[in-house]
């Protein structure tokens, strides 16, 4: 069975599907492998090193995606004009990625037309098995790191408190609001700083978790329960909402940083920041709000954009894990290499619709979008 690995050709990433290290086991469980010429050249894998393992190095994408049986990629595939993969693929080809299909739903409609079944690893199910597999986890963990030194470097002050000859200065405070998997890891990664480190979420169980990173709780006691199972929150009530505006308020008041990264759904990022909380910040405070992808937690961000508001620094940085492209896409490389080699037999991935993985991760399959909330999205779009 042939695997195809496309060059990324969204603008600004710079991950490649499959490093080396994974071409290795996957030919090892028998698969033939094909990269396009310099798809990891950006993520610091070199065609050579592919070439070295016997992977073929191929310079037209057509033919590549056209004689894959699985293609590999890290987002959704490219439908426009000039570069349409889904046209390129085979009737009844196997695609695995992270294909967020509530955000690319022109993919998904492609996918499903061409009768590709469609695989996204961010929508496997939170389980103990799947956890090898799960980019989503791998790709926050990169976020949330990154999140924090973007944080430090624009902030006009040290995190940490220095003891010096010329006196004594006082710690960064940091707030942190949504703490998963990039929350969690931004407040370790400010704490590791010397920050002084605070946070919130929605879901009841963060609290210890929170403290376990080193960081303090603060929050409310929600009249109607915010989880939506799977580590997944909902929408909080109006009432609710308002209650946590005003801790939140008086947290970002007094705070130098401010680090979103809340989600509903793991898909659309809460207008939790509004620019009146922005503007009561001290000159020279940063937010670094890690929803961007999802439309942004700050009401004053700019997905893609640094923006001053008064002294404030607002970021909205996309695709944070492109920019460090090496560690993420060995870390996507080996999530994916683990989804193919759970359900590999005889050097073949073998399709299971029982089994409770390929069933959660399954987008397209025969013609049909099999993702409810993206069919769901579908058809209101098509309404
Ligand atoms: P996410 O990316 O969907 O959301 C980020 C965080 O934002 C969540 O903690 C959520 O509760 C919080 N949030 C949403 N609305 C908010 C609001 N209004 N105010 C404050 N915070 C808000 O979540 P993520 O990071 O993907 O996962 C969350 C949890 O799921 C993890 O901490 C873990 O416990 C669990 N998980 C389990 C896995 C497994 O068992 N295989 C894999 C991945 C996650």
């Amino acid at each position: 069975m042939r695997i195809g690995v496309p060059k990324e050709t969204a603008p600004g990433e710079r991950r490649v599907a499959l490093v080396p290290e994974s071409c290795k086991k996957l030919k090892q469980a028998g698969y033939q492998i094909a990269m396009e010429t310099g798809a990891g050249v950006s993520a610091g894998y070199p065609d050579d090193a592919y070439h070295e393992l016997g992977v073929d190095v191929e310079a037209d994408p057509t033919a590549l995606l056209g004689g894959a049986d699985v293609a590999l990629k890290v987002g959704a595939p490219s439908v426009d004009g000039g570069r349409d993969e889904v046209a390129w693929l085979r009737s009844g080809a196997v695609y695995l990625g992270s294909l967020m299909p509530l955000r690319h739903l022109a993919a998904v409609r492609a996918l499903a037309a061409r009768g590709v079944t469609a695989f996204a690893t961010d929508a496997i199910p939170r389980t103990t098995r799947a956890q090898s597999m799960d980019t989503l986890s791998s790709m926050a963990n990169i976020t949330g790191y990154k999140g924090v030194l973007l944080a430090a470097a624009e902030l006009n002050k040290y995190f940490p408190m220095f003891m010096t000859a010329a006196g004594m200065v006082p710690p960064a405070k940091v707030f942190i609001i949504g703490a998963g998997v990039a929350g969690l890891q931004a407040i370790a990664t400010a704490k590791r700083l010397g920050a002084n480190v605070t946070a919130t979420d929605v879901r009841p169980e963060v609290k210890e978790q929170i403290e376990s990173v080193g960081g303090k709780y603060v929050g409310i006691e929600l009249a109607e329960s915010a989880a939506a199972g799977g580590g997944y929150a909902k929408e909080l009530s109006d009432a609710d909402r308002a209650r946590q505006g005003e801790i939140l308020a008086a947290q970002i008041a007094q705070s130098d940083v401010v680090i979103t990264t809340a989600l509903i759904g793991g898909v659309f990022a809460p207008k939790l920041v509004t620019a009146e909380m922005v503007r009561s910040m001290k000159p020279g405070a940063v937010i670094v709000d890690l929803g961007a992808d999802g439309g942004g937690n700050c009401e004053l961000s700019r997905p893609g954009e640094t923006t001053a508001v008064g002294g404030v620094t607002v970021m909205a940085p996309l695709n944070v894990p492109a920019s460090m492209p090496l560690h993420a896409s060995l870390l996507f490389s080996r999530n994916l290499t683990a989804f193919l080699l759970a359900f590999t037999k005889e050097g073949a991935f073998a399709l299971d619709l029982d089994d409770d993985i390929q069933q959660g991760a399954l987008v397209t399959h025969a013609g049909e979008v099999r993702h409810s909330r993206a069919r769901e999205a579908l058809a209101r779009e098509g309404a």
